[in-house]
């Protein structure tokens, strides 16, 4: 586990199915898009999230992420509403302006740590769109603090054994106060919108106008969970796409030359708009091979009853892993996996692939809500960056791949041109 990535692309020599001995428990890998499709869509009713997820739940609740089956269920009916495509639109102007406002402060020839100001971005991204703009700067800017403290240790946390967060050290004292700040945070949009009804815009206040079949709300912990859970599902995962994006740019001259040529076709000089995404084509193939690049690593499941796999049994109770990073680095479906190529996205190239081989984010009942938002947001950003700068390489600055949660580059000093 010294090299996850290089473990993980490696199981599938050993077979569709992969019996694995991590500690006591049974734990199997499932290496062929058709099983990963299986435990996914057709056969999803027979598994849990798994323990990852379990272990999450300590610290993020009973939030979309964390929950499974019939809770999951009323979760996502909950969370849904916010995701529709009708509101898209509206999310797009505020992506356009938080990435303006990111590039507003670089200047020519200035060294930008890329992979912090795409976290940065997509951290606003999210504080603009999930609070309510009443609640004022002070509470953003607070939210702003806290989600990378609680991102982090939630991490470590998931990592290490439990008896770790009760010891007495700077990082677990970050932790628990991020935690009481999102709290507060919650719970002040949650009286601001009692006092005022909210302006309806933002996530939350949809969260707080939701009601079930028999007209009942979600409780202020709800809520609480879901904000959290939806916070630390966005942030980090967008930020460290968009940092790839510019890192693949970086490395490919003739890829750079064909995004900046179609931004400017596109956008003549303009910022972009909602209307401008389906224009920008071959951009949006740039995304989705960095999205193959450097998807997710592994996510669990759980076998709730004895199941098969071809020839394989699994028993009841299994822990199963899938990696969207090992399926789309399989050289059975992606032919030279390695390099990096827009084209595999070209319609008719794109078709060919068996389903299930391409996941960044996930498939069925517990696939990313937030799909469609995270495309959009990727477009808006890379097509507004380009528009005005050409990020270069640091000469000399080695970028490693760490992976944790994600995949992350350990570091992305770039020198920002200008166009
Ligand atoms: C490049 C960006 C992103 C990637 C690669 C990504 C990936 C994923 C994946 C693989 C899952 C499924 C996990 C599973 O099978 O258990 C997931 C779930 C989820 N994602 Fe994303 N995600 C991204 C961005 C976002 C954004 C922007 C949001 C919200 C604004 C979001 C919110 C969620 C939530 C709430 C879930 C849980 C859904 C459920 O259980 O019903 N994600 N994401």
């Amino acid at each position: 586990m010294r090299r996850p990535l290089d473990f993980v692309t490696s199981l599938a020599t050993h077979g569709d199915v992969v019996r694995l001995r991590l500690g006591a428990l049974p734990c199997y890998a499932l290496t062929h898009p058709e099983w990963v499709q299986h435990v996914l869509v057709g056969g999803a009713r027979d598994f849990t999230r798994g323990r990852l997820f379990e272990k999450a739940s300590l610290f993020l609740g009973e939030g979309l992420v964390t929950s499974s089956g019939r809770i999951h269920h009323r979760a996502r009916r909950a969370v849904q509403p916010a995701f529709h495509h009708q509101r898209i639109p509206a999310y797009t102007a505020v992506m356009g302006r938080v990435a303006e406002s990111v590039v507003a402060q670089w200047r020519p020839g200035q060294v930008v740590a890329v992979d912090r100001a795409m976290n940065d971005l997509s951290l606003g991204v999210l504080a603009n769109t999930l609070l309510p703009s009443g609640l004022g700067s002070r509470a953003s800017a607070e939210f702003h603090r806290a989600l990378p403290a609680l991102s982090r240790g939630m991490m470590v946390r998931l990592l290490l054994p439990e008896w770790w967060a009760r010891v007495p050290v700077a990082s677990n004292r970050r932790f628990d106060h991020a935690r009481h700040t999102m709290e507060r945070l919650v719970g002040q949009a949650i009286a601001a919108h009692r006092d005022t009804g909210g302006d309806r815009e933002d996530m939350l206040s949809l969260l707080l106008t939701q009601r079930d079949a028999d007209g009942r709300g979600l409780t202020g912990r709800q809520v609480h969970d879901h904000v959290t859970s939806l916070a630390v599902a966005a942030v980090e995962t967008t930020g460290a796409t968009l940092a790839w994006f510019f890192h693949e740019l970086g490395r490919h001259r003739e890829i750079e030359e064909r995004v900046h040529a179609e931004v400017d076709t596109v956008l003549g000089g303009r910022p972009p708009s909602f209307e401008d995404l389906p224009a920008l084509a071959f951009t949006g193939r740039v995304v989705l091979e960095t999205l193959r690049r450097y998807p997710p690593w592994m996510i669990t499941r759980r076998a709730t009853a004895a199941v098969r796999f071809g020839t394989v049994s699994v028993p009841g109770g299994a822990e199963l892993l899938y990696s969207p990073y090992a399926l789309h680095h399989d050289p059975r479906w992606f032919a030279a996996p390695r390099r990096f190529d827009p084209d595999r996205w070209l319609p008719e190239r794109a078709r060919a692939l068996p389903k299930g081989a391409f996941i960044p984010f996930g498939a069925g009942a517990y696939k990313c809500v937030g799909e469609t938002f995270a495309l959009a947001e990727m477009t808006m950003a890379v097509a507004t960056v380009c528009g005005r700068w050409r990020l270069r390489p640091l000469p000399g600055a080695r970028v490693r791949v760490v992976a944790r949660a994600n995949i992350h580059p350990n570091r992305l000093p770039m020198v920002a041109e200008a166009r």
